[in-house]
């Protein structure tokens, strides 16, 4: 048996996490225990993805909840020890890029634990995203590297990271997406609000340098204002982000759009169905680019850069710099396409991911 940790903390490491807790179980060569964190705690932000995504129930809450980025990753740092040390894995496997992400990592190999990186390799060559600082590191202190995308492999490379290391297994992001889509497909949320396919616009903000950077929030504002003359606007909110707005000037403008209709966080099939009949995703998120490339829907990144340089040459992705006519220039442009989404599917995004994660350990097992 391989003894394994793994480690989920926020959002986005839930659909990670689901198929490789799947691919372990139903291999039968691991003994797991799921820790999860706490770094998100509300029911929408991450009990309600255990259950629809039917993820074993987290054998350890941390309960670190929020804090700065020191206080945050030293608690995750100081409550995970004891549980390494308890039950002695041969490996702790992180994903994505979190703060809990590097927390766990670098307690496992301060405790000599081989450390397991899903999602190795993205750089978005900016280091005022704390996300960023937390890729280099978790990935300098990885022990096997499994990566989504050529790009990861080319930025470890350079990185002097040796080859036999890294792993091209693919998206598990997209495992999960396809396992889900059938399901997703029966959400009834479009009926229940009252959208017609392709005749509304997604929303996600939630990166710093968007929502707490009033300055660049306003510019993002403006353009909605104006694109909601064509488009509902979807906006299932962040708790980040609702809180900065509802402290700011900008809540007044946000409530007078007709047009726009904020929502709490929602669910992942109910999230899958409104992006993949969306006429146009407008977006900050990092995983989002990602599904929207698979599902074949226009996506405007509102960032000056991303991580993920495949959706933008084989997806459907473009990146839109934060500025009011620059957003509505290319909303026009997709606009005049009749919304249409051009692109391929990336290689290796097809469902098999967290298999060939299990492949690869089987096999490190097996040579030693
Ligand atoms: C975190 C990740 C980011 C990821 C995002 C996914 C880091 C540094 N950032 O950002 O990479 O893209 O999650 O959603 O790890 N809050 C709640 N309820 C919750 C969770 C958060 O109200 O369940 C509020 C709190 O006010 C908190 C704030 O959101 O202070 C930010 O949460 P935090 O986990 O620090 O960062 P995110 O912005 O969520
Ligand atoms: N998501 C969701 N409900 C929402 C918004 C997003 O289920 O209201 C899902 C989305 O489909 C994707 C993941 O959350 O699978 C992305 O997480 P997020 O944008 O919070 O983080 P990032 O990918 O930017 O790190």
């Amino acid at each position: 048996m391989i003894k394994i940790i793994c480690v989920c903390g926020a959002r986005p490491n839930f659909m990670k996490i689901a198929p490789i807790m799947r691919a372990f179980n139903d291999s039968g060569q691991f003994e797991t225990l799921l820790v999860h964190t706490g770094q998100h705690y509300d029911k929408k932000m991450s009990h309600l993805f255990f259950e629809e995504l039917k993820i074993p129930q987290p054998d350890i809450n941390l309960e670190v909840g929020s804090g700065s980025h020191a206080v945050q990753t030293a608690e995750v740092m100081k409550r995970f020890e004891p549980v390494v040390q308890d039950f002695q894995p041969d490996y702790v496997l992180v994903v994505g890029d979190v703060n809990s992400t590097i927390a766990c990592g670098l307690v496992a190999v301060k405790l000599g634990v081989q450390l397991i990186h899903v999602e190795a390799g993205l750089r978005s060559f900016d280091k005022d995203m704390p996300e960023e600082i937390n890729r280099i590191l978790t990935d300098r202190i990885s022990d096997l590297l499994f990566v989504t995308e050529q790009s990861g492999i080319d930025n470890l490379s350079n990185e002097g990271v040796e080859n036999d290391r890294i792993h091209f297994v693919g998206n598990v992001m997209i495992d999960t997406l396809l396992s889900n889509k059938k399901k997703a497909d029966e959400s009834t949320i479009l009926a229940d609000m009252g959208l017609d396919k392709k005749g509304y616009a997604v929303i996600t903000l939630h990166r710093p340098s968007n929502v707490d950077n009033m300055d660049n929030l306003e510019k993002i504002i403006s353009a909605f204002e104006v694109i909601e003359k064509d488009l509902k606007l979807i906006f299932p909110i962040h708790p980040r982000t609702r809180k900065n707005i509802e402290n700011s000037s900008l809540n007044q403008r946000f409530s007078a759009m007709k047009n726009l209709v904020l929502l709490e966080p929602v669910g992942y099939l109910d999230f899958l169905n409104l992006t993949g009949n969306a006429a146009l995703v407008m977006t900050d998120s990092g995983g989002i680019q990602e599904e929207t490339t698979i599902l074949g829907v226009p996506c405007m990144t509102l960032r000056e850069n991303t991580e993920r340089p495949v959706t933008l040459t084989d997806g459907t992705n473009r990146l839109v710099h934060i500025d009011t006519d620059d957003i509505l220039k290319h909303f026009s442009e997709i606009k005049t396409s009749g919304y249409q989404g051009q692109g391929g599917v990336p290689r290796f995004w097809d469902g098999n991911a967290a298999q060939r994660i299990v492949d690869v350990l089987l096999s490190v097992k097996g040579n030693n």
